[in-house]
């Protein structure tokens, strides 16, 4: 059973107008969707992207991060396996305008405050689940992906070069390396979305078999 999040989250300012990223949600639908082809039962939690839900896989649409923090939470419990390969949103908008704010009204100033990190939050629940994460990073790309491992008590981490032509947001291919907990360096490669999903299976695999 394997839970994945794909895709941004939106943070709305009013019904109109939202903080988003340009996440497009192929690389936690490729996972999703190699997962389920090995045989695997899974859920898809996603926001808002044009993708088709692959065949055989659940999927659960929630727009916000809190909105996706209260589905992984709710399914976590059935699964074996949480990829959080979605985008969420690090900031919100605490109280969005039920109404569309309107140009007379001036220039507004947003507060935002900081949303929940979801892959944290799950480290006292996850028991003997396999986390997964994702860091999208511009520089030090593989430092910093070893220190979120750490920082969020994952078990794998997906490193990904978001800065370069060709990988990260939106593109079919990505320069990134699959990280396990005590490795100390690693290669950034690039591969299409479908390589990467099936390294990190074949990685995920290898942790069930130890
Ligand atoms: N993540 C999460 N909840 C958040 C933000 C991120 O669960 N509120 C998860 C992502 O799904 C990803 C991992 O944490 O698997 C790393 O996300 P990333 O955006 O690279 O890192 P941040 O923790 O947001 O750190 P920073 O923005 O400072 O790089």
């Amino acid at each position: 059973h394997v839970l994945v999040t794909a895709g941004p989250t939106r943070e709305h300012i009013d019904p109109v107008r939202f903080l988003s990223n340009p996440s497009t949600g192929l690389m936690g639908y490729a996972v999703a969707e190699r997962a389920s082809r090995r045989g695997a039962i899974v859920t898809l939690v996603s926001g808002p992207v044009g993708l088709p839900c692959p065949v055989g896989v659940e999927r659960v649409d929630v727009v916000s991060a809190e909105e996706m923090k209260g589905a992984v939470i709710e399914r976590l419990e059935e699964n074996d396996v949480l990829v959080m390969a979605a985008a969420v949103a690090d900031y919100t908008v605490p109280s969005p305008s039920a109404t569309k704010l309107k140009k007379s009204g001036g220039v507004p100033r947003l507060e935002l405050k900081a949303t929940d990190d979801i892959i944290k939050s799950i480290a006292s629940l996850k028991g003997g689940r396999i986390v997964v994460g994702f860091a999208a990073e511009t520089d030090s790309v593989v430092e910093n992906a070893l220190g979120k491992l750490v920082d969020k008590d994952l078990d794998l981490i997906v490193a990904n070069q978001v800065a370069v032509p060709g990988s990260g947001f939106g593109a079919s291919t990505d320069l990134a390396a699959v990280i396990s907990r005590g490795q100390k360096t690693a290669e950034l490669e690039l591969m299409s979305k479908a390589e990467l999903a099936d390294l990190l299976l074949d990685r995920l695999s290898g942790l069930f078999r130890d």
